[in-house]
């Protein structure tokens, strides 16, 4: 027999991209030729210096930047074929996305925040299931809060609550312990581990954080643009 793994295709395959963007100082080369293919139900992480491209190589996968060339295929779509519309859908249906920078909304609740994946799914129970989330996190006492009110940590664990409420096949996360302490940091951590071995979520975890990365199946660095050897 021949086992899912040798058929299955990779969740994402990314296909010599490069990536230049204009900036006050001239073009700049972020991404330079870089490929990278992801198992479904693996856990990557990705180390390297900063300015490497890390978090413009998450923004590719989740299709929120278009590369200027190459191709990015993510469970079988084509994201460099599909307009805006389609790729709403596709990050909607498919992708978590924790930022380095958290992207909270500053009006809403922790739990409002955290309940809008579901809403936009159509899902009756958005704000049980939200709240519910945000005790996995340890903020079950912090649902009424802005993020205003919340330290770096809390906010970061909210988004983390955000981006895997829904389930997502795929969950990208940028130095998900950047701004957790030990034991939280810990506990963000194993609530990411868990979400892979119960739901089979593929995770790419962008960190500079060795303990984080030594629990991934796998780490790749990238340098200058590209995945190096
Ligand atoms: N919108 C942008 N315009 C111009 N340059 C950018 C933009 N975003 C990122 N860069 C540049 O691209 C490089 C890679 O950025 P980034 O992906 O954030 O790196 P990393 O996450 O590895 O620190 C950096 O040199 C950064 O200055
Ligand atoms: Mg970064």
């Amino acid at each position: 027999m021949i086992p899912p793994s040798a058929v299955r295709p990779p969740l994402v395959v990314l296909d010599s991209i490069h990536l230049n963007l204009a900036s006050s100082a001239g073009q700049v080369n972020v991404l330079r030729g870089l490929d990278l293919e992801v198992a479904e139900g693996e856990t990557l992480g990705v180390v390297g210096p900063s300015g490497s491209g890390k978090s413009t190589l998450l923004m590719v996968m989740a299709g929120l930047e278009r590369p200027t060339s190459g191709g990015v295929r993510v469970a079988g779509h084509d994201l460099t074929a599909m307009n805006e519309d389609a790729l709403a859908r596709f990050r909607r249906d498919g992708v978590g996305i924790v930022f380095q920078s958290f992207h909270l909304v500053p009006t809403m609740t922790a739990v409002e925040n955290v309940a809008v994946p579901l809403e936009l799914a159509g899902r009756g129970d958005a704000f049980a299931a939200a709240a519910a989330a945000l005790g996995r996190v340890g903020l079950a006492h912090r649902l009424d809060h802005t993020p205003g009110q919340l330290s770096g940590g809390e906010q970061q664990r909210v988004a983390l609550a955000r981006a895997s409420v829904a389930r997502p096949r795929l969950l990208l996360a940028d130095e998900p312990t950047g701004n957790l302490d030990g034991a939280t940091g810990r506990a963000v951590i194993d609530l990411l581990f868990e979400l892979n071995a119960e739901l089979g979520t593929t995770l790419v975890l962008v960190t500079h954080d060795d303990g984080l990365a030594a629990r991934c199946r796998r780490v790749v660095r990238v340098e200058d643009g590209r995945v190096i050897p």
